[in-house]
């Protein structure tokens, strides 16, 4: 039984990879089976909030009770979040987003040529979806997650405080990917919090009694 901690609220997540074109058959990508996103939507959902999730390319069913809206890149992420962020109370950045896109994808199919030579790709940076909707003024209450492959104490606190979010959810790369389980630290201005080794669905569960211990109460509450 979960008790209905996020009754009333709205929350939007974002969660998997972006995938960002070089030519019409190949992208760039980062490494995200999109199960923790698919987790935190499925525990904030059993909590009584409603949920809508903004996913990029993943195998993974959309949870029951959740509206799904499907992106490729990240710029599709980052309007689809811009589009009903100022409508939401908690936002929570999970997506692997790719940090950046190619200037110079090619409409056709780039050809392998007879002698060798291989393309050069031109990167640009993306927008970081995290960071503009915690800098929004009476925006939602904003969650990052920042998966580091090593120094994640330190890492974590620094983009803690850079993207100004109140919770940023830690774990080690290598540990995290793909994995059915999770060890997690949560870092907030009361310190840092480190769970044991969990399965997805049992940390998000977590994640979200700690977001609604936190959250402002609302008007009506
Ligand atoms: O800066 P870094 O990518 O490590 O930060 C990770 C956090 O920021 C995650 O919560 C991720 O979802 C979010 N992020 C984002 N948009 C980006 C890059 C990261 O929302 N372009």
């Amino acid at each position: 039984f979960q008790p209905k901690v996020l009754a009333g609220r709205r929350i939007l997540i974002t969660a998997g990879p972006t995938s960002e074109p070089i030519d019409p058959v190949r992208v760039i990508t980062n490494r995200s089976s999109g199960k923790m996103g698919y987790a935190l939507a499925r525990a904030a959902r059993e909590a009584g909030a409603d949920v809508l999730l903004v996913s990029g390319p993943t195998a993974l069913p959309a949870p029951y009770g959740v509206q799904r809206v499907n992106v490729e890149t990240a710029r599709d992420m980052h309007s689809a979040v811009m589009r009903s962020a100022a409508d939401m109370d908690v936002f929570i950045a999970v997506a692997a987003v790719a940090d950046w896109r190619v200037a110079n994808s090619s409409q056709t199919k780039i050809k392998k040529q007879a002698d060798g030579h291989a393309p050069s790709l031109q990167f640009e940076q993306n927008p970081d979806i995290l960071a503009e909707v915690a800098a929004m003024p009476s925006g939602p209450w904003c969650v990052g997650f920042a998966a580091e492959t090593e120094k994640l104490h330190e890492q974590a606190q620094a983009k803690r405080a850079r993207k100004h979010v109140p919770l940023l959810v830690g774990n080690l790369a290598q540990q995290a990917m793909h994995a059915d389980t999770t060890e997690i630290v949560l870092f907030s201005d009361e310190g840092a919090d480190a769970l044991p080794p969990l399965p997805k669905l049992d940390a998000a569960r977590e994640i979200v009694r700690q977001i609604a211990r936190r959250l402002p109460a609302t008007a009506t509450q």
